[in-house]
């Protein structure tokens, strides 16, 4: 196979990723299953530590770090979340591709492995408002949030750091004050796309009639329709 082969795995959400990462020299990608972002950052001049809990993934990442040359480059560990690191050994860490609630915990387990300077880089394919809430409570701040689409889906990818956030609200898991402030050109038709969810979400929970649930996902709703009217910002 000849390297330029390697453009077939490259998409829209993986060059995001790389493209924010550019000013880091040592990376880790943790849970890097395949290993296409880990090479796509090698050929950019990292130094990258690719890393997965699985064999099978990490087969895969070996087989496609030597079809690609890059095993000067990428250094393959084998071993859970961020616990495969030195303390403060990479500048920049991604984690993508996972639940939000696999994130959380992957962090908070690691947690002790992470220095202030740390950059973090996190893209949940679900459960993204546990994520944001997860990270204002336990000491992280969001510097930014870039969205991208792929195929028929808006990802987003939250640049992460050790910070503080005193309080947050409901508005603020689901659209972080970076994000909500920075307003990215995709940002319409991510809150528009979040909105239906949630409107479908209150349909269904009328239907079993789960009170508890229908006043928060309510109020949900009244503080999105708050910052669509420009009553929160
Ligand atoms: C869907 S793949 C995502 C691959 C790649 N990061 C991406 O964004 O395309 C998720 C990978 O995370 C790995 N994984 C799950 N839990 C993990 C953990 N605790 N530590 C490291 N890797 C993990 C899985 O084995 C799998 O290879």
């Amino acid at each position: 196979m000849r390297s330029s082969d390697l453009l077939c795995h490259s998409t829209p959400r993986l060059e995001l990723l790389a493209d924010l990462i550019q000013e880091y020299n040592t990376v880790a990608d943790i849970g890097c299953d395949h290993a296409y972002l880990s090479i796509l950052l090698a050929r950019r001049g990292k130094r990258v530590i690719a890393s997965d809990v699985a064999q099978g993934p990490h087969d895969k990442a070996r087989e496609n770090i030597a079809r690609f040359s890059m095993e000067s480059s990428i250094e393959l560990r084998l071993g859970d979340g961020l616990l495969t690191l030195e303390r403060g050994e990479a500048e920049a860490i991604v984690i993508a591709g996972m639940g939000g609630l696999l994130i959380a915990d992957i962090i908070s387990a690691g947690k002790h492995l992470l220095t202030e300077s740390t950059r973090l880089f996190l893209q949940p394919m679900r459960a993204d408002e546990d994520l944001r809430a997860f990270l204002y409570a336990n000491g992280f701040e969001i510097l930014s949030e870039h969205l991208v689409r792929e195929d028929r889906r808006i990802y987003t990818v939250l640049e992460v750091q050790f910070g503080k956030t005193d309080r947050f609200s409901v508005l603020d898991c689901a659209f972080s004050p970076a994000l909500r402030k920075s307003r990215p050109p995709l940002f319409e038709d991510y809150f528009n796309w979040k909105k239906r969810i949630l409107a479908g979400i209150i349909a269904e929970t009328a239907q079993a009639e789960k009170s508890g649930l229908q006043q928060e996902f309510a109020e949900k709703m009244q503080a999105y329709e708050a910052f669509e009217k420009g009553e929160i910002i």
